[in-house]
C-alpha cells in the first residue's frame, strides 16, 4: 500500500500523518488516497491500451461520490447494480452512455429509470428479465440495449460467496443456453443486442480464469457477430485482485494484459471491463483506536472502537486484513483484535501476531477501500463512520460521521 507509508515512525496517508487525521476527524475513520485511485486507474488503462477498454468502475466496491467522481474525471464509466447506484453514478458525473447495469433482480422501476437515463446497456441475467426490459422499453417508446451475462462455468478459485461464474451460481445464463437467449432477445420488440458480458468472481489473482473464459465464449461471440449485425461488444467483468497481505504479490497487470489482449483482438469487438476492488481496495484504510486490552487465561483481546458493522469482510468471508500500528512499533502481541459489537464474529484478526497496542493507541486496518464502508450497517445502533480523502498534503471530509439523530431518522411509532 504505497500511499500509506511510515515517515519517522508515523504512518502517513500520502503527505498527511494518520494521527493528525484521527485527531481532526475522530475515530473510527476511513481514509482514502486519491493518488492511489488515480494511479490504479491509469495503470490499468495503459496496460490494456491496445484494446482501449471502457473502464466501468464497479460502484458497489465503494460508492462515495468523491471516489466515483475521481474515476469519472479520468474518463471512467460505471457498473451499477441498483437504481441507487445508478443515481449515485449520475450524480457523481458519470455520463449515462458509459453506465452498465447488472444484477439478477432488476425491478420495473429500476429498468424504467435506467431507460430514461439512456444507459449504455443492461447486463441481462435471465430470459424473464429480457421480457421485462422489452416491455418497459416498449411502454416508454424507447430501445433497451442488451448484453447477456454468460456464465462460462469457470472456477475463479476464490471464496464461494464471491465466485459468480460457475454453473451453480445464480448469475447469468449458462453458456450452452446463451445463443438461444440472444435469439429470444432478437424476437422481442424494443431491444438492441449489442454485447456479451461475463464476470467470474473476485478476487482473482491470476489471468488463467480470464483466458479460460475467453476461450469458452469465443465461438459464441463469433456466431453472434455473424448472426446479429448490432452485436459489437464484449465486457470481461471485474474481479482483478489486490495484495491483502504484505507477503502477497500484487496483481500482475502485465501478465493479465498479455493473456487477454490477443484473444480480445481476435474477436474484433469493442471492450469494456468492470473493476472495483483493483481500483479502490488498497486506496483505503480504516483507522481505529484501542479502547481496552483485555486478557483471560487463554487469550489477549485488543478491543477497538471499529466493529464488524463498519467492516464486515473478516466476519463474512474470513477475509484477511493486515493490521498496522499508526505509530510504528516492532513489539508484537499475540491475540485477537475485536470490536464492541455483541457477536463473536466481530473481529478484525484472530490468534494473530499484531503490533503491541495499549489503550488509546491507533491501529490501521489496511486494504479497506473495497467492500468496506460500502457494506457498513447501523447494527447495534452504531452511526456510520466519517470518510476522508487525502491528496498530497490536502485532506477533506467526503462523508460526515452520522449523529445519533441519524439513527432514528424516518422512524415512526404507531399512533395507537
Ligand atoms: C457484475 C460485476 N461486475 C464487477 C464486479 C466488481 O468486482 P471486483 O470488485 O472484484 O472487481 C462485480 C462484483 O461483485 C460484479 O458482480
Amino acid at each position: 500500500m504505497e500511499s500509506f507509508l511510515y515517515r519517522n515512525g508515523e504512518l502517513f496517508a500520502e503527505g498527511v500523518a494518520v494521527s493528525e487525521l484521527a485527531e481532526r476527524y475522530g475515530t473510527p475513520l476511513y481514509i482514502y488516497s486519491r493518488g492511489h485511485l488515480r494511479s490504479q486507474f491509469q495503470a490499468l488503462q495503459s496496460a490494456m491500451a491496445e484494446v482501449n477498454p471502457l473502464i466501468c468502475y464497479a460502484v458497489k466496491a465503494s460508492s462515495s461520490a468523491a471516489i466515483i467522481s475521481t474515476f469519472a474525471e479520468l474518463g471512467a464509466g460505471a457498473d451499477v447494480v441498483s437504481g441507487g447506484e445508478l443515481y449515485r453514478a449520475r450524480r457523481a458525473g458519470v455520463s449515462a452512455n458509459k453506465i452498465v447495469f447488472a444484477g439478477v433482480g432488476k425491478t420495473e422501476s429500476e429498468i424504467e429509470y435506467a431507460l430514461k437515463e439512456g444507459i449504455l446497456y443492461f447486463t441481462v441475467e435471465s430470459e424473464p428479465e429480457l421480457e421485462r426490459i422489452s416491455a418497459c422499453a416498449k411502454k416508454l417508446g424507447t430501445v433497451g440495449r442488451i448484453a447477456i451475462r454468460v456464465n462460462p462455468d469457470v472456477d475463479p478459485k476464490t471464496h464461494k460467496y464471491t465466485s459468480t461464474g460457475k454453473k451453480e451460481n445464480k448469475f447469468g445464463v449458462n453458456l450452452e443456453r446463451a445463443f438461444e437467449a440472444y435469439e429470444l432477445a432478437a424476437r422481442l420488440p424494443n431491444l438492441e443486442l449489442t454485447s456479451l458480458h461475463m464476470h467470474l468472481g473476485s478476487p482473482i489473482m491470476t489471468s488463467d480464469p480470464y483466458s479460460e473464459a475467453l476461450a469458452k465464449v469465443k465461438e459464441l461471440c463469433l456466431n453472434l457477430k455473424a448472426r446479429f449485425p448490432t452485436f459489437r461488444h464484449i465486457d470481461i467483468g471485474g474481479g482483478l485482485g489486490i495484495a491483502y497481505r504484505p507477503t502477497d504479490n500484487p496483481f500482475d497487470l502485465h501478465a493479465f494484459a498479455k493473456a487477454v489482449i490477443p484473444p480480445l483482438k481476435e474477436l474484433g469487438l469493442t471492450v469494456s471491463m468492470e473493476p472495483g476492488r483493483f481500483l479502490v481496495g488498497n486506496a483505503g484504510i480504516l483507522v481505529t483506536r484501542v479502547q481496552y486490552v483485555k486478557e483471560n487465561p487463554f487469550k489477549k483481546f485488543v478491543i477497538v472502537d471499529a466493529a464488524m458493522n463498519d467492516l464486515i469482510r473478516p466476519a463474512l468471508y474470513q477475509a484477511y486484513h493486515h493490521i498496522q500500528p499508526v505509530r510504528e512499533t516492532t513489539e508484537p502481541l499475540l491475540g485477537d483484535v475485536v470490536g464492541p459489537v455483541c457477536e463473536s464474529g466481530d473481529f478484525f484478526a484472530q490468534d494473530r501476531e499484531i503490533p503491541a497496542a495499549k489503550q488509546g493507541d491507533l491501529l490501521a486496518v489496511m486494504s479497506a477501500g473495497a467492500y468496506a464502508f460500502a457494506m457498513a450497517s447501523n447494527y447495534n445502533s452504531r452511526p456510520l463512520l466519517a470518510e476522508v480523502m487525502v491528496s498530497g498534503t490536502r485532506h477533506e471530509l467526503i462523508r460526515e460521521r452520522e449523529a445519533l439523530e441519524d439513527l432514528v431518522r424516518g422512524e415512526r411509532t404507531p399512533t395507537w
